[in-house]
């Protein structure tokens, strides 16, 4: 199955000059959402992964349909003050100024192996940002799954050193 006939591309989206590679009318269909979740499953299942990790909003739509899958659990990596417990951050840079991201500080026990799921890798900051998270609490960052990755804006420079999937390149 070619996943990019499920991809729509949406010009001048959400800027001039943007073309917006739009996941929804892939995860509407049920047998592109399984496969794609599928060959996800299929890169992880011999990694001995403990949980799953993935950034707010898509990563979630990709990570929990992989960990129940893989018969593990789900930790999700949110803007600041949104989880109610103790959590840690880390700062990243967006185009324009800071965002913050968080975790669970319990979410992930030191030495568990964990894949960290997003749709899109575009500059990286937001993986990057979910690595430093990772092992902050100790977890071992055992692969890193995309759907998409923008394979001009070089986000994988960041991703050095990492075992890292990518379903479709544009
Ligand atoms: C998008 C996308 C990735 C990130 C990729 O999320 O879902 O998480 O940007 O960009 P980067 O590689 O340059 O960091 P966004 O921040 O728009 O959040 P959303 O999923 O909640 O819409």
């Amino acid at each position: 199955m070619d996943l990019k006939n499920f991809i729509t591309i949406v010009p001048d989206w959400p800027k001039p000059g943007i073309s917006f590679k739009d996941i929804s009318s892939l995860m509407e269909n049920g047998e592109a959402y399984r496969f794609a979740t599928d060959q996800i499953v299929e890169y992880a299942k011999d990694k001995a992964i403990d949980i799953v990790v993935g950034p707010e909003a898509r990563g979630f739509i990709i990570g929990c349909p992989v960990a129940y899958a893989l018969g593990v659990g789900f930790a999700p990596v949110r803007k600041e003050g949104k989880l109610p417990r103790e959590t840690v951050k880390v700062e990243y840079g967006l185009e324009y100024g800071k965002d913050v991201l968080t975790i669970h500080k319990d979410a992930i026990k030191p030495g568990q192996r964990v894949l960290i799921t997003d749709d899109l890798l575009a500059t990286g900051g937001t993986i990057e940002a979910t690595i430093q998270l990772v092992e902050e609490l100790g977890g071992i960052v055992a692969g890193i799954a995309f759907l998409i990755e923008l394979s001009y804006l070089d986000g994988k420079d960041k991703l050095t050193g990492y075992d890292v999937r990518s379903l479709m390149t544009y």
